[in-house]
């Protein structure tokens, strides 16, 4: 089969086209033949060698969607030809076939499969760090970092369908916040404006890290979360005191969807359902903004890299 690899860590230009058998699924997992995957900052950072280095040729890719093709042993509730979208936690989803877990394979249900390449990774994410880590309950200030992003523009939409009474944004450039209005910000700062604009905020959600994760603590309301769940700023890991969290009323909490699929795959499977429902009744919606063939993942990365890109980007695998 095709698919697109490294097997050094580095720039975009590491990523090269190779031929690979088709992978079998084991106990519990499904044959996806892929149609659309979805292109995620995290796999840039696995590309850089944040995760460490590849095993072998690595294929990146967290999650796709497409037609099941073959069922691995105990698998039920799934059926061959079920059309499906998956969230891969060993990646492996830039390729013409992937293999998922039965518990991450969700059924399509009125969501296209241009939709649902780029729905189990991002979606789970926003709805689980709203809902899961942060507690987000009706009448929540809700503040995204990197609002314009693929998870943020998610964010922004389920963070109002869960009843948040305002939602503000942060991008890094002024260029991108007129984009990210769309998604229903009631405003959208740039990044080094916030901190001076925003008080008293419920919820704050930091894929960023370094000073912005500093001055994320300062704008939080009495109770208020910070809630953590990336390093896309690549900043130093920071040190922080612990007494300012009693003294000021304040929490940090934590996402990663790489430690629920171990620990508590029922919890991200019900994140799953409940944010794909809603993009299924049309409550929120992904903005599709680029679509490239497998064969260019480099160019999806370089964009991703750079920060130059808005909304959410697939390759078109098997379309
Ligand atoms: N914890 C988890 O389980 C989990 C799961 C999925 C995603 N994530 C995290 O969620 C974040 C968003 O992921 P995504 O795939 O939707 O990406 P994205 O938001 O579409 O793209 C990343 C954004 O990060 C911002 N950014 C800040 N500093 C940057 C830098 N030095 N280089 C590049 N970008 C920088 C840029 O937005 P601005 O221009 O607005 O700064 C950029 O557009 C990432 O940090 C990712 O690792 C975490």
């Amino acid at each position: 089969m095709r698919a697109v690899g490294f097997d050094v860590n580095g720039g975009p230009e590491v990523l090269r086209a190779v031929e690979l058998p088709v992978p079998e699924p084991g106990p519990g997992q499904v044959l996806i033949r892929v149609a659309y995957a979805g292109v995620n900052y995290g796999e840039v950072q696995h590309r850089l060698g944040d995760f460490g280095p590849p095993d072998g040729t690595d294929v990146p890719g967290l999650e796709v969607s497409g037609e099941i093709v073959a069922l691995g042993p105990g698998v039920t509730g799934l059926a061959l030809g079920d059309l499906v979208a998956a969230y891969l936690p060993d990646g492996g989803g830039y390729a013409e076939y992937a293999v998922a877990p039965a518990d991450f394979a969700f059924p399509l249900d009125g969501i296209s499969p241009r939709d649902g390449g780029g729905a189990a990774l991002v979606l789970t994410t926003a709805y689980g760090v709203l809902a899961g880590a942060a507690r987000l309950v009706p009448g929540d200030s809700v503040l995204i970092h990197a609002a314009a992003g693929g998870v943020g523009s998610a964010a922004a939409q389920i963070a109002r369908a869960l009843g948040a009474a305002s939602v503000h944004g942060t991008v890094g450039g002024s260029g991108k916040a007129d984009y990210a209005k769309r998604f229903g910000y009631d405003a959208v700062h740039t990044r080094d404006t916030f901190a001076e604009r925003l008080r008293d905020i419920d919820i704050v959600l930091d894929p960023i890290g370094g000073p912005t994760r500093l001055a994320s603590l300062d704008v939080l309301a009495p109770f208020g979360r910070l809630a953590v769940y990336g390093e896309a700023g690549r900043h130093p890991d920071l040190t922080l005191p612990v007494l300012p969290l009693w003294k000021n009323n304040r929490s940090l909490t934590g996402y990663n969807i790489g430690d629920l699929a171990r620990r508590a795959p029922a919890c991200l499977r019900s994140h799953a359902l409940a944010a794909l429902s809603l993009l299924a009744s049309g409550a929120i919606r992904l903005d599709i903004t680029t679509e490239l063939p497998l064969d260019r993942a480099a160019e999806a990365h370089q964009a991703l890299q750079s920060g130059t890109s808005r909304g959410k980007t697939l390759l078109a695998v098997r379309p």
